[in-house]
């Protein structure tokens, strides 16, 4: 049965036509447009998929989407300011190099933003291990390390201004 779920994503009111069995992951893209979250592994494996779902990172390929219903979304794509204003994560990842392919990056990205909402000044156990469910083939862990490490720094910096 396709049901028509309401929630908000990036800050807008939508309502998306999902059958029971599909999941968040696949009416975000399909439905919503929002492409920016990747289809990894699909089984939770890899992290490619991360959105924040009502404050809390979620692999998007576990939740079905009339989970989601009434729930706040906040995908990749809501996270710059405008578009041509990317958030801080998203300016440290290109400054460090800590995106190459960039499939990984939307989902790694998703995460490191839940981790410093919570915990602004994370260690660097502290970061890998939010990370620790989130794939890379491409650049290793270091560059994206330092990128959330350097995002951190200068929240840091802007906070005692
Ligand atoms: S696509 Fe969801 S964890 Fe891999
Ligand atoms: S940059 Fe992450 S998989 Fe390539």
């Amino acid at each position: 049965m396709t049901r028509i779920v309401s929630m908000t994503v990036n800050g807008e009111e939508c309502e998306l036509a999902a059958p029971d069995f599909r999941t968040l992951l696949d009416v975000l893209r399909n439905e919503g447009g929002l492409t920016g979250t990747k289809k990894g592994c699909d089984v939770g494996d890899c992290g490619a998929c991360t959105v924040i779902m009502d404050g809390k990172p979620v692999n998007a390929c576990l939740v079905l989407a009339v989970e989601a219903e009434g729930a706040d979304i906040q995908t990749i794509e809501g996270l710059q300011h405008a578009p041509d204003r990317p958030h801080l994560l998203q300016e440290k990842f290109m400054e460090h190099g800590g995106a190459q392919c960039g499939f990984c990056t939307p989902g790694i990205v998703m995460m490191a933003k839940a981790l410093l909402d919570e915990n602004p000044e994370p260690s660097e156990d502290e970061i890998r291990f939010a990370l620790a469910g989130n794939i890379c083939r491409c650049t290793g862990y270091t560059k994206i390390i330092e990128a959330v490490q350097g995002a951190a720094e200068d929240m840091k910096k802007a906070r005692a201004i």
